[in-house]
């Protein structure tokens, strides 16, 4: 198995592409010389094959951040952290045009918007880097005889278990503030898109990282995956993806050694649209929240509830603008949906369609395959959905909306908490009253006023109820990362 490969696409040209584990700053094959293929999901056809690590690579991996952790990262002084991520920040700034076509041939997603992810990684890395030397602990005064402070410490060597909505981006989420606290990674991408993630990783020595600081491994979810969330050697783990694999880590944390656990899971978020709203920017943003990312958003907007006074006018102007979405080759400049990740994705979310059609709601637009080759699904509509429907209680991950109708604010609010979920939600309308109070009724980690999806490195995100534990990005997340430590000296005085 070659720890590369000669690849090309459309923007790059030919580029080589890493196929090996990154452990201790070097490329290495697994010890076991596995490898699985790497699909295009705009032409079904094989990429490459990648080293895949088992449970004797996770072992390697995770000695190598242990090593690192108590030896070289401890003495790295945290400005020093932060000169590194900041160098990290600007080597995937040079390599925008390389990561964002490489995120596009794994992933499918469109290159405009594999673009705007790459920016956000550099935003994010950059972010957390400036937070390095910032993090600091408190002086507490109790009494004339003793003195006390704390320190924020970093938890120690962290498991990262990604997905593959956003490769790169939620790989920048996950080691920003693990790094810039001062723990050690070892990091496992999805199986579907590993592609990026071995890019991204020659960056890192480059970046100046010390050998075990940030790990970069590919592998299968059971396999690799499974053996970091039950690792002894692991203090924490971080993990996004879905909520069935989060309550896996969960028990996986439990049953060895109660590692610390983070995650951000599923969604089925409401997208509120009152009768006062601008009708033409709230379709835009039903649009946005829904198809972006071809669906596959844990934060989609995935169940709208529009107020009855302009529900037909909704559905005839919002059924005309999805059906405008250009749909194709995620390597063309006007693409704005490509294809579904994989077969296995593609086949959940066909099944789900089917499953709406057979519960009797109407499909409005798309409700079938796109093209004839690679993972396309055309952006669909239901309508007259019920709330016992499965297509308006179950994360469906794909271009798939639906839609009901509703008469006031207290039912649209019950509507809208009527789920397990509650990572994100919207409401669309003029009335500054109305969205405050329906803002501060929905039970949702982020809600958007008048917009969708408009996520950023300073402010936090992250789930309420079933959609998580923990929060992502902002100051919020550099918690997520660190533990307290209470020093109490004691300065003379009378023994008690
Ligand atoms: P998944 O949860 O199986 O995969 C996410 C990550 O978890 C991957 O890196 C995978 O290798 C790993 N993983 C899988 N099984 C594991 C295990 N037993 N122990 C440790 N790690 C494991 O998600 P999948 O199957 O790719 O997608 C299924 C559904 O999950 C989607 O339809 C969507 O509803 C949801 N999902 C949510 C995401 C989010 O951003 N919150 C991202 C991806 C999927
Ligand atoms: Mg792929």
């Amino acid at each position: 198995m070659p720890l590369s490969v000669q690849l090309k696409t459309p923007i790059t040209g030919e580029f080589t592409q890493p196929t090996g584990l990154w452990i201790n700053n070097e490329w290495v094959e697994g010890v076991d010389k596995k490898s699985f293929e790497v699909i295009n999901p705009t032409t079904e056809e094989v990429i490459c094959s990648v080293s895949e690590a088992t449970e004797k690579d996770v072992d390697l991996a995770v000695a190598a951040a242990r090593k690192a952790f108590n030896g070289v990262w401890r003495t790295t002084t945290p400005q020093q952290r932060g000169i590194y991520l900041l160098k990290l920040a600007e080597l995937a700034e040079k390599n925008l045009d390389l990561l964002a076509a490489v995120e596009s041939l794994d992933n499918g997603k469109s290159i405009t918007m594999a673009r705007g992810d790459v920016g956000a990684v550099v935003g994010c890395l950059r972010y957390y880097g400036g937070w390095a030397d910032k993090i600091e602990g408190k002086t507490i005064d109790i009494n004339h005889e003793t003195f006390h402070y704390t320190r924020q410490e970093p938890i120690g060597v962290c498991g990262q278990i990604i997905p593959w909505n956003f490769p790169l981006l939620m790989l920048a989420w996950k080691i920003g503030p693990a790094l810039a606290t001062g723990n050690t990674i070892v990091l496992k991408t999805a199986e579907q898109t590993p592609l990026s993630g071995l890019v991204f990783a020659n960056l890192v020595k480059e970046a100046g990282f010390p050998p075990g600081v940030l790990n970069i491994i590919s592998g299968i979810g059971k396999i690799a995956g499974a053996a970091l969330s039950a690792h002894l050697d692991v203090d924490k783990i971080a993990f996004t993806g879905s909520t069935v694999v989060g309550r896996a880590i969960m028990k996986a944390a439990a049953s060895s050694n109660l590692k610390k656990v983070t995650l951000e899971l599923g969604g089925k978020s409401p997208n509120i649209v009152f009768n006062d709203a601008d009708i033409e920017q709230a379709i835009s943003w039903v649009n946005f929240g829904i198809y972006y990312n071809h669906g596959q958003c844990c934060c989609a907007g995935s169940r709208v509830y529009v107020q009855e006074g302009i529900y037909d006018k909704f559905i005839a102007a919002f059924k005309a603008r999805a059906e405008q979405n250009a749909v194709g080759d995620p390597f063309d400049e006007n693409t704005f949906q490509g294809p579904q990740v994989s077969q296995l994705q593609y086949d959940r979310i066909m099944g789900y369609i089917e499953e709406g059609k057979k519960d009797g709601a109407t499909v409005e637009a798309g409700g079938e395959r796109h093209g004839d080759k690679g993972y396309f699904i055309k952006p669909t509509i239901f309508t007259n959905v019920t709330p016992d429907m499965k297509i308006m209680r179950e994360e469906i991950f794909g271009p798939v909306v639906a839609v009901a109708k509703f008469k006031t604010e207290e039912e649209v609010v019950a509507l809208g908490n009527d789920s397990a979920y509650g990572l994100a939600a919207a409401v669309h309308t003029k009335d500054l009253n109305t969205a405050i109070r329906v803002s501060n009724d929905l039970r949702a980690g982020t809600v958007w006023v008048n917009s969708y999806n408009l996520l950023h490195h300073q402010l936090p995100f992250g789930g309420y109820k079933e959609s998580g534990i923990g929060r992502e990005l902002g100051e919020a997340a550099l918690a997520n990362y660190t533990q307290n430590k209470s020093v109490s000296i004691r300065l003379g005085g009378p023994l008690f």
